[in-house]
């Protein structure tokens, strides 16, 4: 830091030097993000909402509202009335605070050393959740990619505190068979969370697919607690997770007094915290209703399932699996999926490489349009025919 601060206009120089060295999500050629570019009408109520504190809601009694209103519009969406529930910092906090809740459920009747039941391919938040919580993780191999539902209970046992199934994974954006998860949960009296950070903003607006629905909410009646960030699809600028509770008494749990502030208790992790990224989420609700976000997610869909039959088309390769939402996994013949990676990057791509499986990972989010994925497929083409 200096002694004296600097001229302006030579700090915004530098800054515009800091955001040359950035990638845009207008070039179109981020593909392995699940985030996307910020709704400018997000944007613009983030902007007006920057100096709020939500951690001190009585000193700013509207973000508060604001943030009531967009719990409400999201239970709703997720088939839930009277939903409880934060705007977080993201899918990370959502699925902290839910398997905080399940631990504190577990110990009113356990003093056992608390274990969470996950799918194998489990966001790596949980890597971080369950050494912070002490709670230890027990892993469910996949089937098909998916949570194998059929051998759910055998990983159960007396510490079983929760059970934790994906609307969206991460890798290949595949939702888990969360109706049939919930029968176990309601079976087995276990609390379930469903991680939709990805899917939450997705799967309700998707056309039905009668033979394949992806019934992820709580209309199954076993599901506790839904992680739902709008900062993936939902438009808004990062940070802006959601976790939705079914029962408020469940949220209390979280509960701890705040006596230097304008309310008594608090019931987040994060003390101040802004209200601009409700404002952004309350606005975007609002501005596109249910419609607007058909629009956009089945564009995005659309998309998808077109560059699934162009890669199709090419005989060196070999996709992963048909997508549930958008998101492409797929591998080349005889490269290594890593090597292609730096290849494409070296041209100016950005696609995501996935651990397991270890394959190449497109992710079709809403700046992604059709030119875009023209250019990549003749790229990529290119790269695969010089090998
Ligand atoms: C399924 C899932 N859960 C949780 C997260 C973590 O979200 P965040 O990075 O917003 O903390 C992600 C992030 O991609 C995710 O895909």
């Amino acid at each position: 830091m200096l002694d004296d601060g600097r001229n302006v206009d030579s700090i915004f120089r530098d800054l515009e030097e800091f955001k040359k060295m950035n990638m845009t999500y207008e070039s179109g050629r981020i593909l392995g993000s699940m985030c996307t570019k910020p709704d400018p009408i997000g944007l613009k109520a983030y902007k007006m909402f920057i100096e709020t504190n939500l951690g001190d809601p009585g000193l700013f009694e509207g973000s508060a509202k604001m943030e009531s209103q967009v719990i409400d519009m999201l239970g709703k969406l997720l088939h839930l009335d009277d939903a409880s529930g934060h705007i977080v910092t993201g899918g990370t906090e959502a699925n902290f605070m839910a398997m905080t809740i399940a631990k504190y459920l577990f110990l009113e009747n356990n003093s056992g050393v608390p274990e969470v039941i996950l799918p194998c391919n489990a966001h790596f938040s949980f890597k971080k959740i369950c050494p912070m919580l002490s709670v230890k993780p027990v892993y469910v191999p996949l089937k098909d990619y998916r949570m194998d539902c059929s051998v759910i209970e055998e990983y159960i046992t007396d510490n079983t505190m929760a059970i934790v199934a994906l609307a969206g994974s991460t890798e290949l954006g595949l939702v888990d068979d969360i109706a049939r998860i919930s029968e176990i949960a309601q079976k087995n009296r276990l609390y379930l969370h469903v991680d939709a950070a990805f899917g939450g903003f997705i799967i309700p607006f998707m056309k039905n697919d009668k033979s394949h629905p992806l019934n992820f909410d709580f209309s199954c009646e076993g599901v506790d607690s839904i992680t739902i960030d709008p900062h993936k699809m939902g438009l808004a600028p990062v940070p802006a997770g959601g976790i939705i509770i079914r029962d408020k008494k469940h949220l209390e749990k979280l509960s701890v007094k705040t006596p230097y502030l304008t309310k008594e208790k608090q019931t987040t992790v994060v003390g101040t915290r802004t209200g601009a990224s409700t404002a952004a989420t309350w606005t975007l609700l609002n501005y596109y209703g249910k419609s607007g976000y058909k629009r956009i997610v089945n564009e995005s869909i659309s998309l998808t399932k077109y560059t699934y039959n162009q890669l199709k088309q090419i005989p060196q390769i070999k996709l992963t699996c048909k997508p549930d939402l958008n998101i492409i996994s797929f591998k080349v013949e005889n490269m290594d999926s890593k090597l292609l990676q730096r290849k494409l990057l070296k041209l100016g791509w950005r696609v995501s490489v996935s651990e397991n499986p270890y394959a190449m990972r497109l992710v079709l989010m809403p700046h992604v349009k059709k030119e875009h994925i023209t250019e990549f497929i003749k790229t990529l083409k290119k790269v695969i025919e010089e090998k």
